[in-house]
């Protein structure tokens, strides 16, 4: 089970810029409503943690046996981000480059969620069409870089010969859009995004378990586990890890903690705290609350990775403004660790202190002692303890601050399912792709473009 530790965010034991017991006491019964809403409301997401995935397991059974080398990943954004975080969480890093016998005969797994052309060309060298099984992801059927990706990748698929049926999957609504189209028309098999499940929430639908499946991840376990921490945030407020993180980034927000960072000392969860940054911002950047009152709010997430960014980051957070709130990402078992050799540099004293420990020692005490510095110096931090790192930790990890996040949209009375803001980048997009029935965008931006002062080098 995950461990929350909220101390360090006590005003109690930092001081000013802390939250106090008090507060929380008597905000109580308003987060108790709070959490009884979302509950009663049942946003999508909050449904998956108690849902059967076994079709997806069966469903999946033909294209197991193809036996592929490589599994490529087509979506981007809420399409793409838990799937990447789960891989390495659960697999490691460095799956990718591990021999097929190291991954237990499972494919490799490739997200390449950018239009970068160096990013894609370069990947699609490297992968055989022969032995990769292709995964169309998007809820809408209509994002420029999906799309832009999926006619590359069919191209690259049929210039190969091989058959479409085999080595093409689509995720997308169980209606709309141009993949669930093509699909239809082709007999290409296809897995539904809930219309009710917006993209950042949906990493237990389709969209991350039918990739994670296809690499041996326990899918079953990652979704037990989200139904775990889904129990826990049906308690009340003071024993609810997802309630007391809402308030508590909130009521800090408020007092001008403007940032959320995610420490994670851990590599294999350094894109968990990525997944995190997106649902964070996202969901709770926004313009408007509910009532239709302008408020521009949200607090930015950043990412951190420890012990790495204690040499790029730490003395900003321990010695800047006062404007972020840091949880770090504590591991108990990393699943393996390296002895420091005692019998080296015998005649070197200086470095007996290393001599002996492990590298799960030093990180784990470089990790402590960095929270400590930081809450010592009066700055709000709390700790997520993972007793190791599995299918079970990471699928309790999503629903907890799936739920925070639904939670933390209520105290900001702002909609966190929505994201205007990304859809008008969108149709930016299209306007200047010159896709039909954006003409009179195009028309608007080149005439802002043609208003606009040039002051260029
Ligand atoms: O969370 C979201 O809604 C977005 O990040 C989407 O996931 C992202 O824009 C991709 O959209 P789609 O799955 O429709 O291609």
């Amino acid at each position: 089970m995950l461990k929350f530790d909220f101390s360090g965010l006590l005003k109690e034991n930092i001081g000013e810029h802390g939250v106090s017991l008090e507060n929380m006491k008597s905000d109580t019964d308003l987060m108790d409503r709070y959490i009884e809403e979302v509950w009663q409301e049942a946003p999508g997401f909050t449904r998956l943690p108690y849902e059967d995935v076994s079709y997806i397991e069966e469903a999946l059974k033909p294209f197991k046996e193809y036996n592929f080398d490589d599994v490529l990943v087509l979506g981007i954004g809420g399409s793409a981000l838990g799937t990447i975080a789960t891989r390495d969480a659960i697999k490691g890093v460095y799956y990718n480059g591990l021999p097929k016998d190291e991954r237990d005969g499972y494919p490799r797994l490739w997200v390449p969620d950018n239009v970068d052309p160096y990013y894609v060309g370069k990947l699609l060298h490297m992968l055989n069409p022969q032995k990769t099984l292709v995964i169309v992801i998007s809820k809408s059927g209509r994002t420029a870089e999906t799309a832009a990706e999926y006619l590359i990748a069919r191209k690259w698929l049929e210039d190969a010969g091989v058959s479409l049926k085999k080595h093409l999957i689509f995720i997308t609504d169980p209606e709309k859009g141009v993949l669930r189209k093509i699909g239809n028309a082709e007999g290409i098999t296809m897995f539904d995004i809930p219309p009710d499940v917006g993209g950042r929430f949906s990493v237990l639908t389709p969209v991350g378990l039918v990739p994670l499946y296809m690499v041996g991840v326990d899918i079953k376990a990652l979704v037990d586990g989200a139904k775990t921490m889904a129990e826990r945030t049906k308690k009340p407020f003071m024993e609810n890890p997802a309630a007391l993180i809402a308030y508590t980034h909130m009521y800090l927000f408020k007092k001008g903690k403007n940032m959320a960072v995610m420490f994670a000392y851990s590599n294999n969860l350094a894109n968990v705290a990525d997944w995190y940054r997106q649902l964070w911002a996202e969901s709770l950047g926004k313009r408007y609350t509910l009532d239709g009152r302008e408020v521009f709010t949200g607090q930015t997430p950043i990412k951190a990775i420890g012990t790495t960014d204690q040499h790029s980051q730490v003395q900003l957070y321990n010695e800047g403004p006062f404007d972020k709130v840091i949880t770090f990402l504590r591991v108990e078992d990393f699943g393996i660790d390296i002895q420091i050799p005692k019998d080296i540099h015998e005649d070197i004293t200086d470095l007996d202190y290393l001599k002996g420990k492990t590298l799960k020692e030093l990180i784990l005490a470089e990790q402590f002692a960095t929270y400590l510095a930081i809450t010592d110096n009066g700055r709000p931090a709390m700790q997520v303890i993972f007793p190791k790192i599995d299918e079970e930790h990471i699928g309790q990890f999503f629903f907890v601050y799936e739920f925070a996040t639904a939670l933390a949209g209520k105290i900001l009375n702002i909609n966190p399912y929505d994201q205007p803001g990304v859809e008008a980048g969108k149709n930016a997009t299209y306007a200047l792709m010159g896709r039909e029935g954006y003409e009179k965008l195009a028309q608007q931006i080149k005439s802002r473009l043609g208003e606009m002062k040039v002051f260029e080098l």
